[in-house]
């Protein structure tokens, strides 16, 4: 298939949120950006149009999708007994990195949620998918737009990377704005859930949600055949082929390790990087959460780029974003953590 690449000056701007929606009308697949990751956009009415994104990232079939609007109107359409809290989290967060599992209506295809009986949805932040969302006139389903298992795309050139002639389109637009994907919280429990980590922090959530529960799977390995509210966190996730370590401790202790280890590298923070000897990638500072959200998803994909054997990541803080990019680097490294 060739994969269109759509651009997104000025100039070319309105023609590219046409011809994509033209796409998605016709039951086909766009990869567009958003503000937190790039997503691969389906129809969320079209059975058909859904197995074709779960095909194109070899995505297991038992993980749901989360379904992107652009007005409200459509989540009274797509959800049902939504709870006043959720209401109110929406007033807050959209548009914006929040998504919600709701009661589903029949609206969506049963694809988009795998068999279960809620739907997630969230609203983006970003111009360029709410103007595909709102000029298709459809709710769009779309996971991240890499080859499931890979590190989540957070440019347009990652998206290539991975589906260049598996899917029809890519819309070249900027960096993605924040780097990890959307915070999932479920309404379909009581207390509400916090199922997986994102720019919307569990401290924002519980100034609306006090009672917010933060699911063990965020930090935890799930056990072999437990049962995951969140079919997406048993997978392993964002890995790069070469081994993986998360580790935790103080900039000293953290260069001391790595310097004794031939064949490897290291993912640190910029301040310390002068300390280490062996090959590395700075993903941001410590200081300031958002700039290792950012980066986290590109180190992981050059990670391979370094020939080492083993990788040694410096654990960021997990307060506010910190815990997205923990929970990310916790599944990078296959849950082999080291504490100093
Ligand atoms: O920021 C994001 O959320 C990005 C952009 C493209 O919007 N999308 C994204 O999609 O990260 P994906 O498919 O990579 O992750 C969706 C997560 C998975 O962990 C999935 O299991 C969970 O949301 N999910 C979707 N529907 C669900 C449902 N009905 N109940 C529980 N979890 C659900
Ligand atoms: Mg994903």
């Amino acid at each position: 298939m060739n994969t269109q690449k759509l651009k997104t000056e000025a100039s070319a701007y309105r023609e590219t949120v046409e011809k994509s929606a033209a796409i998605l009308k016709n039951g086909g697949i766009v990869a567009i950006p958003t503000e937190t990751v790039y997503g691969l956009a389906a129809s969320a009415l079209d059975d058909n149009a859904i197995k074709k994104v779960f095909t194109a990232k070899g995505r297991p079939q038992d993980n749901p999708l989360i379904v992107h609007i652009s007005s409200m109107d459509t989540l009274f359409e797509i959800a049902q007994n939504i709870p006043e809290k959720a209401l109110l989290c929406a007033e807050k967060f959209w548009p914006g990195p929040l998504t919600m599992v709701l009661e589903r209506t029949d609206k969506t295809a049963k694809s988009v949620s795998a068999g279960l009986n809620t739907v997630a949805v969230r609203m983006p932040d970003n111009s360029v998918a709410l103007d595909v969302i709102t000029v298709s006139g459809l709710p769009l389903a779309a996971p991240s737009a890499n080859t499931s298992g890979s590190p989540s795309p957070t440019k347009a050139e990652h998206v290539e990377a991975d589906l260049d002639g598996k899917i029809d389109a890519i819309i070249f637009s900027e960096e993605c704005a924040i780097g990890v994907e959307s915070t999932v919280v479920s309404f379909c429990c009581n207390p509400p859930r916090l199922l997986r980590p994102g720019a919307v922090t569990a401290e924002q959530l519980r100034e609306i949600l006090p009672d917010l529960v933060i699911d063990s799977a965020v930090l935890a390995e799930p056990e072999k055949d437990a049962r995951v509210e969140s079919p997406g966190v048993k997978y392993k996730h964002y890995a790069p082929k070469t081994e993986a370590f998360l580790v935790e401790g103080n900039s000293a202790d953290f260069a001391g390790l790595v310097n004794s280890k031939p064949d490897s590298a290291a993912i640190c923070f910029a301040e310390e990087a002068d300390g280490i000897t062996v090959p590395k990638l700075c993903y941001g500072t410590s200081e300031n959460e958002f700039t290792l959200a950012h980066e986290v998803f590109s180190v992981l994909r050059r990670v391979d780029d370094l020939g080492v054997k083993q990788v040694y990541i410096h654990a960021p803080s997990k307060n506010g974003v910190g815990l997205a990019v923990y929970n990310r680097l916790l599944r990078a490294a296959a849950f082999r953590v080291i504490t100093l």
